[in-house]
């Protein structure tokens, strides 16, 4: 069978790092289980974070339950079931639209857990400042529907928020969190400055486990903020707990030509385990196993040796990886090899566990569906209904 291969020491090496830059800055690092939340791999990271960054209900009791700590809920939108639970347990909840603040308001001020200051509430703010170059991970494009400009704050009843929200990078360094945060201050410093405010929440998309990061620079922003304006930094990175700790392992299921091409299909679909190399899209690493190889992917075992494939035509045997599924444009992608391709060879695609593993279950926890018949009386009856059990389940 095809593997997510997840390695618990590569996970505990970035947790450290990232503890390390907690124990610096006195921000508290938070695990977005939107990224990562196999379950197996999160008593590992429970010692060195802080909690979690939930998007809903069904994150929220995933992270109370295997990670403890602080539970910090940001969903573009609540259903009032959802809402009524995250007020029992949650530490933070932020909400995405002045529209939202204003229905949730009264609820949640009139909560005990609410009054108590035991949880707080928040909201996400949206510095329309882009430092990204892909629009589909960029929350600051125009027209962006995830948090609020600053000119619709003016004339918004603020009392019961004491926390502010940003979310705008994605896979970058320290100087682009500097430069947001430059911008955001612009624009919301005197709100921060102001005594209702306890908490700043600079989301995710910090690298801060790449060897290149500059975490002393990530450490004195967030020492500024927090002597500068009294608040409880909060950090919520995903990929950077999870990167490079994780492949898919998949078998060569057959190899034929066909309108020029060298096909190899694979027992793995990019549409149903890796939608990202579509979304995206992207092109994965990938490695061989064979005696010959000499490459290093995030996982690797005892006896066994990596190829490195290349560009199409780079290495001497070039095929088109494919999926075994009916979609045409199941593809991960052409790839070249030093040897030929043979049925039941081992491939590794590397770099799998943070989003791909979240997006091949239950993305952001999302619920499922149900899935309901129209029968012909014309009642609907509904053959399934998924829930939290279901999601837990498919995370390992
Ligand atoms: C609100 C929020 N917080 C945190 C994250 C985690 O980001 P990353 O995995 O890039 O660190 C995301 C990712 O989309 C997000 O939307």
């Amino acid at each position: 069978m095809a593997q997510f291969l997840i390695s618990l020491p590569a996970l505990e090496r970035n947790a450290q790092l990232l503890a390390e830059v907690a124990g610096a800055s006195g921000a508290r690092l938070l695990v977005a289980l939107k990224a990562f939340s196999t379950t197996a791999g999160l008593g590992t990271l429970r010692p060195y974070a802080a909690g979690c960054c939930a998007s809903g209900l069904y994150e929220a009791r995933l992270g109370a339950r295997h990670l403890g700590g602080h539970v910090a809920v940001y969903s573009p939108a609540y259903r009032e079931s959802e809402l009524a639970e995250l007020l029992e347990f949650a530490h933070h909840i932020d909400f995405n639209s002045i529209p939202q603040w204003q229905r949730w308001r009264s609820t949640c001020l009139a909560h005990p857990r609410v009054q108590s200051g035991e949880l707080q509430l928040g909201l996400r703010i949206n510095p329309c400042f882009s430092t990204g170059h892909t629009a589909l991970y960029d929350p600051c494009v125009p027209g962006s529907r995830l948090g609020i400009p600053a000119e619709q704050l003016h004339g918004t009843d603020l009392t019961g928020i004491s926390g502010l929200h940003f979310h705008t990078l994605c896979e970058q360094g320290a100087q682009e969190l500097i430069d947001t945060f430059r911008a955001f201050e612009k624009q919301f410093g005197s709100l921060l400055a102001s005594p209702q405010i306890r908490y700043l929440n600079m989301g995710g998309g910090h690298w801060i486990t790449k060897p290149d990061y500059d975490r002393n620079a990530l450490i004195d922003l967030i020492r500024e903020i927090r002597e500068m304006y009294k608040v409880e930094v909060f950090l919520e990175p995903g990929e950077a707990w999870a990167i490079h700790t994780g492949v898919l392992r998949a078998r060569v299921l057959d190899v034929f030509e066909s309108l020029g091409y060298r096909h190899a299909i694979l027992d793995v679909s990019a549409s149903a385990h890796m939608p990202d190399v579509l979304e995206m899209p992207y092109r994965p690493d990938v490695y061989a196993v064979h005696p010959s190889g000499n490459g290093t992917p995030a996982v690797s075992l005892p006896g066994e040796h990596y190829a490195p494939a290349g560009e199409p035509g780079a290495k001497p045997h070039t095929y088109r990886l494919g999926a075994p599924t009916c979609l045409a444009g199941d593809i991960i992608g052409d790839f070249s090899f030093d040897h030929p391709l043979q049925v039941d060879d081992l491939i590794v695609l590397d770099d799998m566990s943070h989003y791909t593993i979240v997006k091949t279950t239950h993305f952001n926890g999302v619920p499922h569906p149900d899935i309901a018949v129209l029968q012909a009386d014309g009642k609907i009856r509904t053959a399934r209904r998924f829930g939290y059990a279901d999601f837990e389940s498919r995370l390992g």
